[in-house]
């Protein structure tokens, strides 16, 4: 059945590169085998992706994880919408087709850059611990920290959810649209029925057991006892009828009434792993805006979300420990280069472990991180020419005389980026997640409820000395997400993001050398093989070239270890005149334009 026609302008995706302009109707079909026929535009972006090119475009341009999402965010912008109001569309299909990484019961932050104002801001849509959390959250009668999956799996992990709440606020300051029709789409295809991907087929079959534990989750990700096939045909009308609500009736509907009622009901009488969660908590919630965190890199300033995300500090700590280096002159195939870059990313998350946290519960010195000064100082750590033996946390300027001890907390796959570019010339960047793949694995209403509490530390002191990231009620964990905007002479030359749980700031941190030391392109830089060093061992993606540095860093004094690294990158580069947009070959994204 046909559902949906593009508007002719908008499949030009490729127009800039190819200069053709493909044809007028590319309705995604979906057959009985349950197989999406994709638009020409979502198969040229993809056939694009699968070469290595780019996707280039003039006017606005949308990048996210699943087509249709992608399509759903294009449809809008190529009707005039806003980056916002294709926000709040993608993210409404991302909820349904790629639920095991984000939706309406996690949280996300978003960095916005304003065409008109020229002005840069951020919003934290992040979860809150419930007023009935204490430090002792994860930890069993005798103190000691949960095994992480006894923490996850049920109740205890859910905080109240910010994406729903995060959603209105953007529209409200920035949409351009109306709010109820950014949700046709992603109701439609709730109601009529979508393709399982290859991805979320593979992830359910990976999680079934923890899937099973809870009927409603079971019921609808294995359906009669079985994982989800790739292709099956899969319809959520409860969360048609959710989406149908919010809609209407705006963001409040999640926060009061018998939405707010299942989600607490839900949490506190999760079998085994009950939690605190109250309706109280849920009504209590509020997006918070916050400053952009910047940091100068080269002939730029790297903007992105600071406290309680660590993204934009470590993000620009590790750049400004690498500004004295020529790494132009070195390039990918160095590795001096990694080491340098894997050094300065170890001498950051020693500085995130100790002092990153929400600032609403505890003091960051984000400043004298970020510090010239400090980073000047702490860069002459890497003249060595070998592996750091040790990469301990510095002493940054701080306005409050504390110590922290170091935090261990655990993140797993999961999480998406958006990134969007508007014909308006307004940028967004969002990293938006559940956390773990299908979070607390609990499901109200046809959508996941999120296990963000896990991103705290499950200890809450360590010798006696407290962390900065432990539980508190009301405090919202600290998270790597890193939605980052690159700002040159006052205007957006760079969006990205992507998911990865820790890894998130070694994979921006390195895509922004790609970029902007290497001059690759905005999908060559995505491709590009990762090298990740956050706490000593190189982890080197296997199967790719990295893995021909193993050699000569382990020469230079590292352990290494092969392992699959999924980021999920998503970037348009602003520069030259045109946008130009990467998708991240690890995961089904494309880059979609005009
Ligand atoms: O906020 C964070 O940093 C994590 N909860 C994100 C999790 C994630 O990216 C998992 N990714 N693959």
């Amino acid at each position: 059945m046909r559902f949906w026609l593009y508007s002719s302008l908008f499949v030009i995706l490729a127009g800039a590169a190819s200069g053709q302009q493909a044809s007028d109707s590319v309705a995604p079909e979906i057959g009985g085998t349950g197989q999406v026929a994709t638009s020409e535009a979502v198969a040229e972006a993809q056939a694009r992706k699968a070469e290595g090119r780019p996707v280039e475009a003039q006017d606005w341009m949308v990048v996210a994880a699943h087509p249709l999402a992608v399509e759903a965010g294009a449809e809008v912008l190529a009707a005039g919408g806003t980056a916002a109001d294709a926000m709040v569309a993608v993210q409404a299909v991302l909820g349904l087709v790629e639920p095991q990484s984000s939706g309406l019961g996690g949280g996300a932050f978003l960095v916005w850059w304003d065409a008109k104002s020229g002005a840069m801001t951020t919003l934290d849509g992040r979860e809150t611990a419930p007023l009935e959390a204490t430090p002792r959250l994860f930890q069993d009668d005798q103190g000691q920290p949960l095994q992480f999956y006894d923490a996850v799996v049920g109740g205890r992990s859910v905080g109240v959810p910010g994406t729903p709440a995060l959603l209105q606020e953007a529209h409200e300051r920035w949409g351009a649209r109306p709010w109820a029709g950014l949700f046709d789409r992603a109701i439609t295809l709730a109601e009529e029925g979508f393709a399982v991907s290859p991805r979320l087929s593979a992830s359910v079959a990976g999680d079934a057991e923890r899937l099973g534990r809870f009927d409603a989750t079971a019921r609808y990700f294995l359906p009669e006892g079985a994982p989800l096939q790739p292709g099956a045909q899969l319809r959520n009308p409860d969360y048609a009828e959710t989406l149908r609500a919010l809609a209407t009736e705006g963001a409040r509907v999640f926060y009061g009434g018998e939405i707010a009622e299942d989600i607490a009901a839900t949490v506190q009488s999760a079998p085994g792993n009950p939690g605190v969660l109250s309706e109280v908590d849920l009504a209590l919630y509020r997006v918070k805006e916050r400053a952009a965190v910047c940091a100068p890199y080269r002939a730029y300033e790297i903007c992105g979300m600071g406290p309680p995300s660590s993204g934009a500090v470590a993000v620009g700590q590790t750049l400004g420990l690498l500004a004295p280096f020529d790494l132009a002159g070195s390039g990918p195939e160095s590795p001096e280069a990694w080491r340098l870059l894997g050094d300065a990313s170890r001498l950051a998350f020693a500085d995130r472990g100790k002092f990153l946290a929400d600032t609403d519960f505890v003091p960051v010195p984000v400043k004298g991180l970020l510090e010239k000064m400090y980073l000047e100082n702490r860069s002459q750590l890497l003249n060595g020419g070998v592996a750091l033996p040790e990469a301990a946390p510095g002493a940054p300027e701080f306005d409050h005389a504390l110590n922290w001890a170091m935090d261990n907390s655990i993140e797993l796959p999961s999480t998406s980026h958006i990134s969007i570019v508007d014909s308006q010339g307004n940028a967004l960047s969002m990293t938006t997640t559940v956390e773990n793949a299908f979070g607390s694995r609990l499901m109200v209403r046809g959508f996941l409820l999120n296990n963000e509490l896990t991103d705290f530390s499950f200890r809450s002191h360590r010798d006696g000395v407290p962390i900065a990231n432990r539980v508190e009620p009301g405090k919202r964990p600290r998270s790597s997400m890193a939605p980052t905007i690159v700002m040159a002479e006052g205007r957006p030359v760079l969006v990205l993001g992507s998911p990865g749980g820790s890894r998130i700031i070694p994979y921006v941190s390195k895509t922004l050398v790609a970029v902007l030391d290497w001059g690759l392109d905005a999908q060559a830089a995505v491709d590009l093989p990762h090298l990740v060093n956050r706490f000593g061992t190189y982890d080197l993606e296997a199967g790719t070239a990295a893995e021909a540095q193993a050699e000569a860093l382990q020469a230079m004094g590292y352990a290494t270890e092969a392992r699959d690294l999924t980021s999920g990158l998503h970037v348009i580069d602003l520069r030259g005149g045109r946008l130009q947009g990467g998708a991240d070959p690890r995961r089904e994204g494309v880059a979609l334009g005009q």
